[in-house]
């Protein structure tokens, strides 16, 4: 059986930090951190959400965190500016690594997935926008489930839209929380640590394997599947 590989999207593949730019003509200095709290905040609002069953989607919570942000760090930026970041939000960057990540993968075989807390509207224009829709066989949304991860539901979910079993089955995230939950419903993982300078949660649930970027990605999973 040939190998399934479900690619996180925010994050992992785009990079959520691409508004940095746009923010800083916005927020001036306050950039790099306005950026960070905003992302912290979208997946604690998803957590949340998650959590209570009071499901929207993930742009909705990714709106909720702008506003949140702003007030954080008051700085009133009006609906109009509110609404270009969210806009930008929707044609982020892919990572450098990504194009040739993608091809590797596929060059081995690999099954492959975009597998998102993004509905599968916004992943289908990030992906087309970033020019790599064409690297995945399909587009599997949390949405489908109505939760978010890391509910273990969303990757069962995955694993039946896929049509994959567990053990034959990775997940490839930079989240370390989507990493954790991925191996706890069963499925191998891959945590795609770009910078040293990233922490995995110490929570006794390692990574199946960590990369350093997704160049490396491809031949790792090799390795250990013919070692298995
Ligand atoms: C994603 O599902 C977790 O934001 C991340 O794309």
């Amino acid at each position: 059986m040939s190998v399934t590989v479900g690619f996180d999207v925010y994050g992992t593949l785009i990079d959520t930090h691409g508004v940095v730019v746009m923010l800083h003509d916005m927020v001036g200095e306050k950039a790099v951190d306005f950026s960070r709290v905003w992302r912290e905040k979208q997946l604690e609002y998803s957590y949340r959400r998650g959590l209570m069953q009071l499901y929207d989607t993930f742009a909705i919570c990714t709106s909720h965190a702008l506003d949140y942000t702003c007030v954080y760090f008051k700085v009133p930026l009006s609906r109009e500016q509110k609404e270009e970041l969210l806009n930008a939000y929707r044609i982020l960057p892919a990572f450098g690594d990504v194009q040739v990540g993608l091809a590797c993968a596929k060059a081995a075989g690999f099954r492959l997935y975009a597998f998102s807390n993004g509905s599968a509207g916004a992943i289908e224009m990030l992906l087309s926008t970033a020019g790599i829709r064409e690297s995945f066989l399909d587009v599997v949304s949390v949405d489908e489930v109505k939760s978010f991860k890391p509910n273990p539901g969303v990757y069962c979910h995955f694993l039946r839209r896929a049509g994959a079993c567990g053990s034959q089955a990775w997940l490839v995230s930079s989240n370390p929380f989507d990493v954790i939950g991925a191996i706890s419903a069963g499925m191998k993982a891959a945590w795609v640590q770009r910078s040293p300078d990233a922490i995995f949660d110490p929570w006794g649930i390692d990574p199946t394997i960590t990369v350093s970027n997704l160049s490396d990605l491809a031949s790792q999973i090799a390795a250990y599947s013919s070692q298995s």
